[in-house]
């Protein structure tokens, strides 16, 4: 810090846990900080105090962050003001730019993005004094003008972060929540490991999801370079022992966090390691796993404060993942909806019904073969289900029609793809997913519909489904025909290797079908 004396920030939050924490992470830091748990309260802390910085919340009862924002703003316009809040809205921002707000953050904040934060305002504010004090009135108001327009481009900027964390709710997964919680943790523990156990109910043992290791600064343990941020599983063989899984399990049902200052004997820790916490995750009042730090060597030696800090971001992971699984749970419902649909649309033929849930079956078996990632899996399962949910909108008389098709009425079974696509889109989801319902009748030489693409045009996932599909429905009874011989379907399918098929997929089928495996799925069910 550049000045002698320090700096104080005041926080003012009607949360006592969240002022306690900041306080001391701060104080930590270097700054002199001060409290309040509402905005008259601040007000006369204000009035009497010298503040350089003021973090506040939105939410408060006698008066609103927003609120305090103005009177501070009044009272002096060079302070910066910080507000946070959980839900960040348009509404919200505009008035902030008015009330002299200089930046606000999103709850859960962490820590460190608070003291990054303090760093910018407090750079921004000492140009901002120099000008006003320098430079004249005319001078600041300009720059004060320059400094609300930064703010419009950081609302902007914030609007479309909130959007795409809406948009990424959908998509990302817990393990995202994990790997930053371990990072965080082992940024405020200072500790030279830190992990995130699930517990698997079924053998009530904890499985490592997530970790984040420190470089150990001396002794035996040190590996040399930088701060390494990977799986400690596999670095270093000179990494010690985790912690057992006994004592994981003792954490997980007696439910409290515990602190093991000092390695003393029997205390249940390996010999190489001489500190450490262990701090149950829990949804409601259910613990679904732990986050663990450790200390192997070095004087550093947790402390209470410790605890405190690792069970406050526990508490901030937890309810990550919670709302996560909400979020979740809205997707699998939506889905499970749309795929009632389409049982209902097969089980009105007797000859379709199973058919998409098959056709998921052998893209997955082809999308393995191939070497797909699991999302990839996972979209293909999506997608497979749902690839025929267009046929929803076309009449029973034709789709139930036994015989051949006259040419309008397949016109008018074409348009299932778009129809499906149609319906997804509605929903505005799942756009991979939607682009392979598209496309799952298109033709590798572009002879295909709806909209005749080709080659690497056609999404890749689409001409694995495009296998699976006509497989499948050849492999399967007819109204107006029984189900082909598999020496006539896989001559049928290579024929159409580089005009209907993708070649690289026609390829795929073929060894999938060597090495028994379509046969099995057909027979069994098993991938
Ligand atoms: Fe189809």
């Amino acid at each position: 810090m550049d000045s002698e004396k320090k700096q104080a920030i005041l926080f003012v939050d009607d949360e006592e846990s969240i002022l306690s924490v900041a306080s001391e992470y701060f104080q930590r830091k270097g700054y002199q900080t001060l409290t309040a748990r509402t905005g008259p309260e601040a007000l006369k802390i204000l009035a009497n105090e010298t503040v350089d910085c003021c973090f506040t919340d939105i939410n408060m009862p006698d008066m609103n962050g927003l609120e305090l924002a103005e009177r501070i703003r009044t009272h002096d316009n060079t302070m910066p003001v910080i507000v946070m809040t959980g839900y960040p809205s348009l509404e919200n921002a505009i008035q902030t730019i008015k009330n002299g707000v200089v930046d606000f953050l999103i709850k859960p904040v962490d820590l460190k993005q608070m003291e990054l934060c303090v760093q910018r305002v407090m750079q921004q504010r000492k140009m901002l004094v120099e000008n006003v004090l320098l430079k004249k009135e005319v001078e600041g108001k300009r720059r004060l003008r320059k400094v609300n327009q930064e703010l419009l481009v950081k609302v902007k900027e914030l609007n479309i972060l909130n959007k795409i964390m809406k948009k990424f709710a959908a998509i990302s997964s817990s393990t995202d929540v994990f790997k930053r919680a371990v990072d965080i943790a082992l940024d405020i523990s200072r500790a030279d490991h830190t992990h995130i156990y699930v517990i698997n109910e079924a053998v009530q043992q904890p499985v490592k999801v997530s970790s984040s290791s420190a470089e150990s600064a001396c002794g035996a343990v040190s590996s040399g370079g930088k701060t390494a941020y990977e799986d400690p599983q596999t670095p270093s063989t000179a990494n010690p022992k985790p912690l057992r899984a006994a004592l994981i399990m003792e954490v997980v049902s007696d439910q409290i966090p515990l602190l093991i200052s000092e390695n003393k004997k029997n205390n249940g820790l390996p010999a190489e390691i001489s500190s450490a916490m262990i701090v149950p995750l829990q949804i409601r009042d259910k613990v679904f796993g732990v986050i663990t730090a450790i200390v192997y060597q070095g004087s550093k030696r947790f402390a209470e404060k410790d605890l405190y800090y690792l069970s406050f971001l526990a508490q901030s992971a937890a309810q990550a993942i919670e709302n996560l699984a909400l979020y979740e749970n809205i997707y699998e419902n939506l889905f499970a909806t749309l795929y009632a649909f389409v049982k209902a649309v097969e089980a009105r033929d007797l000859y379709t019904r199973l058919h998409s849930s098959r056709v998921t079956g052998l893209s997955i078996v082809l999308g393995k073969q191939l070497g797909c990632s699991k999302e990839e899996l996972d979209i293909l399962n999506f997608a497979g289900h749902l690839h025929d949910i267009g046929k929803i909108g076309i009449r029973d008389d034709i789709l139930l029609k036994p015989g051949r098709l006259t040419d309008d009425e397949f016109e008018k079974i074409k348009d299932h793809p778009v129809i499906g696509a149609n319906i997804l889109e509605q929903l505005g989801l799942w756009e991979r997913e939607r682009q392979i319902i598209r496309c799952h009748h298109e033709r590798f030489d572009g002879s295909g519909y709806p909209d005749g693409i080709k080659q690497q045009d056609i999404p890749f996932l689409a001409r694995i489904l495009s296998v699976a599909d006509v497989y499948d429905a050849m492999a399967s009874d007819r109204a107006y025909r029984k189900k082909m011989e598999d020496s006539v379907i896989i001559k049928i399918i290579n024929e159409g290797d580089g005009t209907q098929f993708d070649p690289e997929v026609v390829a795929a089928f073929n060894q999938a079908f060597k090495a028994g495996r379509i046969t099995q799925y057909m027979k069994t069910g098993e991938i």
